[in-house]
């Protein structure tokens, strides 16, 4: 297949590149800094392009869609912005198969392995603030994509973390419970979704129980880095 990979230089993106080749696909990898792209490999084009200002998906069999940026106070409007290029630049070339990456925080909802912290504590507060100007331009990114009349899938993974190989990763329709998810398996699910139509038009939550940090883990790393 001709796949399609824009956000292809980011953590599950890379991945996601790799994975598709080792599969035996043609891949055309967009990043806005072609210099860095580490991954080489037969099969593999690498594109420059700020997607939200072209998408170039001409040619592809489908589109997969890792782009993101880090919360900001400052309005974000990247998910909204790359989704409407990426509507035109497929209706244009007459590419029908779109699968783009959200997050499982567009729909906040109790986790029964998060507690009292998770769920009383961290969500609500990134939700609320942090968080905010991303999840709301998702949900226009979502709202976008559902409405397109193209065939979407919508994938939601919760918190990423970085793993060695891909688990035995669980899917559940809009909501999982479980908070985390491993990049391996981010890009796995997307890149099953290429050649799978069970989720043609369906909105689907990703995650990882084998691996998988602990809650006061993360916290730990992401605020002291170890
Ligand atoms: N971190 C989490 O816990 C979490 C949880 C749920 C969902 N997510 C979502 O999961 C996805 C993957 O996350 P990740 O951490 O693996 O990704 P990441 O490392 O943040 O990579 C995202 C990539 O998007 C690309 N990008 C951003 N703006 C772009 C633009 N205008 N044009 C072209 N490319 C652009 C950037 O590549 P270039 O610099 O090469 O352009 C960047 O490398 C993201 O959508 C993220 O929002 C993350």
């Amino acid at each position: 297949m001709r796949i399609v990979v824009l956000g292809a230089n980011g953590g599950t993106g890379r991945r996601l590149v790799q994975q598709a080749l080792d599969a035996g696909h043609d891949v055309r990898a967009v990043t806005r800094q072609p210099e860095s792209f580490p991954v080489k490999g037969p099969g593999l084009e690498v594109v420059a392009a700020d997607v939200t200002v072209d998408a170039p998906v001409d040619g592809a069999d489908v589109v997969l869609s890792t782009l993101g940026v880090p919360f900001s106070r400052q309005p974000v409007l990247v998910y909204s912005r790359s989704t409407a290029t990426i509507l035109a630049a497929m209706r244009g070339a007459g590419v029908r198969r779109l699968v783009v990456v959200s997050s499982s925080a567009t729909e906040p909802h109790r986790h029964a392995e998060g507690g009292f912290l998770l769920n009383r504590v961290i969500q609500p507060l990134v939700t609320a603030t942090i968080g905010k100007s991303t999840y709301d331009d998702m949900r226009v990114m979502e709202r976008l994509v559902r409405d397109s009349n193209l065939d979407w899938t919508i994938v939601r993974p919760s918190g990423l973390f970085d793993s060695a190989s891909v688990t035995r990763y669980r899917l559940s329709e809009n909501c999982a419970d479980g908070i985390f998810t491993s990049r391996e398996d981010l890009a796995a699910c997307l890149l099953a979704q290429a050649t799978d139509t069970a989720w043609v038009g369906r909105t689907v939550a990703v995650t990882t129980g084998e691996g998988a940090p602990t809650l006061l883990g993360m916290l730990r790393r992401e605020a002291f880095g170890k």
